[in-house]
């Protein structure tokens, strides 16, 4: 089934890939799954365990733990069939959806896990407009086949309809529910056979009325189930790789997470089918991932992951060259040489020292504040990747001291907080105080907890009287007119881009309509230096 060939060649070799999916589908039980296979645990539950140990040794997680979610996202890379595999963690609340969608801005590929009783959901619609936006080949698994499921005709034909993503199922479930019993592949008529607790080996079979499939069924359900196989195999499309590079096209794989069913053909897949790292455009040009100078951005800042170090990790990910550890970057929004020390690599149980990553690789870097989300580090030259988006905030806040005298000491903290991307936060020009913004009302939460954990400042919320923010942009002189004619509902975001405020949808409508030379938009693609 082999399309690639197999290569030392470290960019061919690599597949860096998010799991986009609605909660409760079975992404973690997948995730333990792609670890176990990649030998990165030995354990399925690891993944769970280590979040666990995770949060009771970090404060500000005290959240997490009261309500039994991650907001953590994190890399983890294995190797598998000659492949080195980045999987970019994301995280599963809704509210931090932002966190989410800069991730994807990492990825070259997803996969997009359904349940097979429930089909697309609300989460996984959103996240795949995003991965759509950015071309990301998806390859869909269909999880918890042991279970009742829908129809898996009904199922295609949702993803086909609701996605507009044409599909071509490279294995077909043969029975359902308790009477699953494993897979066809529909191009090489061979069979897995559900096992107890490993994966097994395909077996060659003489199309689907071979007597061994029969073998498997209930006798009362074989004849259908049979029927259904013809028919998926005279039905549906076959798979084309060109149109699933160009995101047109999704390979469908059924299995179950749980019973350790269908994650080698899915893994497989990525290797065999999933795009190598590919590369990106900066604003002044675009840049090959097989350049041979290094260039990569950040995505993502972490703080406090070792409370012992109250350390702050930057995301990076490498998007050509080499990266050695020890070599001398330039942080091209300052424009400042920095030093790369101790780029990390993540596993499910620990960390390592990266001492040199490629094209596609995630490193972490400590630092104490230098780097930004949407940063870009390179040899030398001034490049600004574009693709991590910030996305307007759905609920507006002025933050509440209780103390007047920690007055500075909270704007360090906000900027800080704002750098890191927990929210974001908007001055208003006529010099009022900093409102904060977020996407999800858990984030304030957050907010709340880390300024008292990690700053000693007890804070809280009051309602601002704007409802809306967009960033506007216009030509220079017209802009300028549009920011003098509001200095109270006009602010500047971290980076001094303007966002004007709006107390309605009403009042956002009516400035639209008098301002037409003014673009108000909900979401800053990429970030530029201060102004
Ligand atoms: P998520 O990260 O997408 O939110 O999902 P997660 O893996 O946590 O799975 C959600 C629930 O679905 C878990 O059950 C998990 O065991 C179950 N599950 C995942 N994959 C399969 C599958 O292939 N078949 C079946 N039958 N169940 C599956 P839970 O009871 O909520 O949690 P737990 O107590 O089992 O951990």
């Amino acid at each position: 089934m082999s399309t690639q060939p197999r290569t030392e060649d470290p960019v061919t070799r690599r597949r860096t890939f998010a799991i986009i999916s609605h909660p409760d589908a079975g992404k973690t039980t997948l995730t333990e799954k792609l670890l176990l296979f990649g030998g990165a645990i030995q354990l399925a539950g690891e993944v769970r365990a280590k979040a666990n140990r995770r949060q009771t040794r970090s404060d500000w997680m005290g959240i997490e733990r009261e309500r039994g979610i991650s907001v953590v996202t994190s890399v983890m890379t294995f190797e598998h069939a000659g492949c080195v595999f980045n999987l970019l963690d994301t995280p599963g609340h809704e509210d931090f959806s932002e966190d989410t969608y800069r991730t994807l801005s990492a990825v070259d590929s997803a996969v997009m896990v359904i349940d097979a009783a429930r089909g697309i959901e609300s989460r996984t619609r959103k996240l795949f407009e995003v991965c759509r936006l950015r071309d990301i080949p998806i390859v869909t698994f269909v999880n918890k086949m042991d279970r009742e499921t829908r129809d898996p005709f009904d199922l295609l034909d949702e993803i086909e309809k609701v996605l507009a993503l044409d599909t071509a199922p490279v294995t077909w479930p043969i029975g359902r529910g308790r009477a699953f019993a494993g897979t066809y592949d529909l191009a090489h008529s061979m069979i897995r056979k559900l096992d107890s607790d490993v994966e097994a080996p395909m077996l060659p079979v003489d199309g689907p009325r071979d007597p061994a499939i029969r073998a498997l069924l209930p006798s009362h359900e074989a004849d259908a189930a049979i029927d259904e196989l013809e028919l998926a195999r005279e039905a549906c499309k076959p798979f084309d790789r060109d149109a699933f590079l160009e995101g047109h096209l999704t390979p469908v794989f059924f299995g179950s997470a749980l019973r350790t069913f269908g994650v080698a053909d899915l893994i497989n897949a990525l290797a065999d089918f999933a795009p190598p790292p590919r590369g990106l455009q900066a604003e002044s040009r675009f840049v090959d991932a097989r350049e041979a100078k290094m260039t990569g951005f950040v995505f993502k800042i972490q703080a406090n992951m070792d409370p012992n170090h109250r350390d702050r990790i930057a995301f990076m990910r490498v998007s050509s060259g080499k990266l050695t550890r020890g070599m001398k970057a330039k942080l091209v929004r300052t424009g400042k040489p920095m030093a790369l020390n101790a780029p990390q690599f993540f596993f499910a149980q620990e960390r390592a020292l990266a001492e040199q990553a490629f094209a596609g690789d995630v490193v972490g870097i400590p630092n104490h504040g230098t780097l930004r989300i949407g940063d870009t580090l390179t040899e030398g030259e001034d490049l600004v990747f574009r693709g991590v988006p910030s996305f307007a905030p759905e609920i507006l806040r002025r933050v509440k001291l209780n103390d007047a005298m920690k007055a500075k000491k909270l704007k360090e903290a906000l900027q800080q907080m704002a750098e890191e991307g927990v929210v974001q936060t908007f001055v208003p020009y006529d010099g009022a105080g900093a409102i904060v913004g977020v996407v999800g009302a858990l984030q304030l939460d957050v907010l709340v907890e880390r300024l008292q954990v990690e700053y000693g400042l007890p804070v809280t919320f009051e309602s601002s009287r704007f409802e809306i923010a967009r960033w506007v942009t216009a030509e220079p002189l017209e802009l300028r007119k549009f920011l003098d004619a509001y200095p109270s509902s006009t602010a500047e975001d971290l980076d001094g881009a303007p966002v004007f405020l709006a107390s309605s949808a009403f009042t956002l409508r009516y400035e639209q309509e008098r301002w037409p030379q003014v673009t108000f938009s909900d979401i800053k693609d990429y970030q530029r230096a201060a102004v």
